[in-house]
């Protein structure tokens, strides 16, 4: 590893390889971030207020040993962070009928199992995760009151860890990319999240197309197995997805309005709309949810 040389991640220069200018490429665009390329063997995202925070953290896991991340390599000329590319394959903004593969979701599983195991103990330190916007307590929140606020935590986790920022080698989940929306929460929080996306939880009249006939139930329980939800965890799924479906709601409702941009587009595509739906169906299937995961 090459810890003991590297400058602090404000002070990290990327020193260009010889001629990977000329290998140039446009990545996929995302919901948010606009410009990601690939230069040869690294990839080029916009600097962000998250970049520097998100920086460190990939150097934690980086000296824990973990493979599954890019590794921060500093700023190019034109400001922009360079971190490494990492060969492979990626769900485009409909997941393609590969992604439904269930070794594959086993082990994105087991790649955010394996991700809050090297995450454990990282505290933040020169450069703070910026914080979340904080919500007022009214509205979608109010009607969820039967359900406690989203936990804080203090586990640094992924927290997107959609097909879209999964890189996927001979049907295995190898690295996670985007950590845009990393930090402090908790391993329940992000590993849900996850399994939200993958499984994926919506309302049947949401399913991508190509996804119809797809079972949430068995691709959960298939989750909830490689990850390792207790059973505990396991009775506490519906009830925690409903309360994180508010708080996803209102934050895309802030985004859009406050940020603008790729948020506003996600917003008047009916974004709100759809995890609306979600809530109702979890509420609906709760029971179905929680026998598909025990027992
Ligand atoms: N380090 C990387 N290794 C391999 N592929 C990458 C890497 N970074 C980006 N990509 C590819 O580029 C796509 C977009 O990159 P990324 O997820 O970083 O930004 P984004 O999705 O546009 O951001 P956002 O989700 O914030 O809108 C990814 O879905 C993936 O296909
Ligand atoms: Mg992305």
């Amino acid at each position: 590893m090459s810890t003991r040389h590297r400058p602090p991640v404000e002070a990290r220069v990327y020193v260009p390889a010889p001629g990977e200018a000329s290998d140039v490429e446009l990545l996929p665009a995302g919901d948010v971030t606009e410009g990601v390329v690939r230069v040869g063997r690294t990839t080029r995202r916009p600097h962000q207020p998250q970049s520097l925070a998100v920086a460190e953290y990939l150097d934690w896991l980086e000296d824990a040993g973990f493979d599954g991340s890019p590794r921060y390599l500093g700023r190019d000329a034109q400001g922009r962070d360079v971190l490494t590319f990492m060969a492979g394959q990626c769900a485009g903004p409909v997941p393609e009928p590969w992604v439904q593969s269930e070794d594959l979701l086993a082990s994105v599983a087991r790649l955010v199992r394996r991700l809050h195991a090297a995450s454990a103990g990282y505290e933040p330190r020169a450069h703070p995760f910026p914080e979340r916007p904080s919500l007022p307590g009214h509205g979608l929140q109010d009607q969820a009151r039967r359900t406690r606020p989203p936990e804080a935590g203090t586990l640094v986790c992924h927290l997107d860890v959609t097909p879209q920022n999964v890189v996927v080698r001979d049907d295995a989940a190898v690295g996670l990319i985007d950590f845009d929306l990393a930090g402090p929460a908790t391993a329940l929080r992000d590993s849900y999240n996850a399994a939200m996306h993958w499984a994926p939880l919506r309302d049947p009249a949401d399913a991508w197309p190509g996804w119809e006939d797809v079972d949430p139930c068995r691709r959960l329980r298939i989750f909830a197995d490689a990850y390792g939800w207790d059973e505990e965890e396991r009775c506490r799924i519906p009830g925690f997805g409903i309360e994180a479906a508010g708080a996803s709601y209102e934050r895309m409702r802030h985004n859009a309005e406050v940020l603008g941009g790729g948020w506003a587009r996600m917003w008047a595509d009916g974004v709100g709309g759809l995890i609306l739906r979600r809530r109702d169906w979890l509420d609906a299937n709760a029971g179905r949810l929680v026998r598909a995961l025990s027992g």
